[in-house]
C-alpha cells in the first residue's frame, strides 16, 4: 500500500499553480480534465505519489459545492491497494460505509471511496492500477 495521491480542491487552477511549480518547485506533470468527476485536474508528482489540485468544471458539482461549503484545502487522499474489492468488503466487515460503487478510470484504474464518516473526517479513495 502506498499513498497514491493527495487531492486539493481549488477554485483556479492557474492561480493555484504557480505556489507549487514556480514557488516550491514542483514539476507538472499532466493537466487534463476528468469529465466522470466533473474537474480539471494539475497532477505533480512528489516521489512515488502525487499531488493533484482540483478545480471543478462546474460550480454545482461536488467539488464545487465542496469549494463553497469549506474552502480551498485536501479533498482526498487516494490509497493504492491491490485488490479493490477485497480492502472493500474487509472495510464494510468491520461497519465501514462506502460513499461510492467502485468505478473505472478510461485507463482502467478502479476507484471507489470510503465515507468521511468511516474514515475519521478525511475522504478516502481507493485505487486499484490496472494489471500489467
Ligand atoms: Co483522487
Amino acid at each position: 500500500m502506498h499513498v497514491h495521491h493527495i487531492a486539493i480542491a481549488v477554485q483556479d487552477l492557474d492561480a493555484a499553480l504557480p505556489f507549487y511549480s514556480d514557488a516550491l518547485g514542483m514539476v507538472l506533470g499532466e493537466r487534463h480534465t476528468v469529465p466522470e468527476e466533473g474537474v480539471e485536474v494539475a497532477i505533480l508528482p512528489v516521489g512515488d505519489s502525487e499531488i493533484e489540485l482540483l478545480e471543478p468544471l462546474d460550480p454545482g458539482n461536488s467539488i464545487g459545492r465542496f469549494l463553497e461549503k469549506r474552502g480551498e484545502g485536501i479533498h482526498h487522499i487516494c490509497i493504492l491497494v491491490d485488490d479493490i474489492e477485497a480492502t472493500i468488503e474487509q472495510l464494510v466487515q468491520t461497519g465501514a460505509q462506502m460513499a461510492t460503487e467502485v468505478r473505472e478510470h478510461p485507463n482502467g484504474t478502479r476507484y471507489a471511496f470510503v465515507h468521511p464518516k468511516s474514515s475519521h473526517g478525511v475522504l478516502l479513495e481507493l485505487y486499484e492500477q490496472p494489471k500489467a
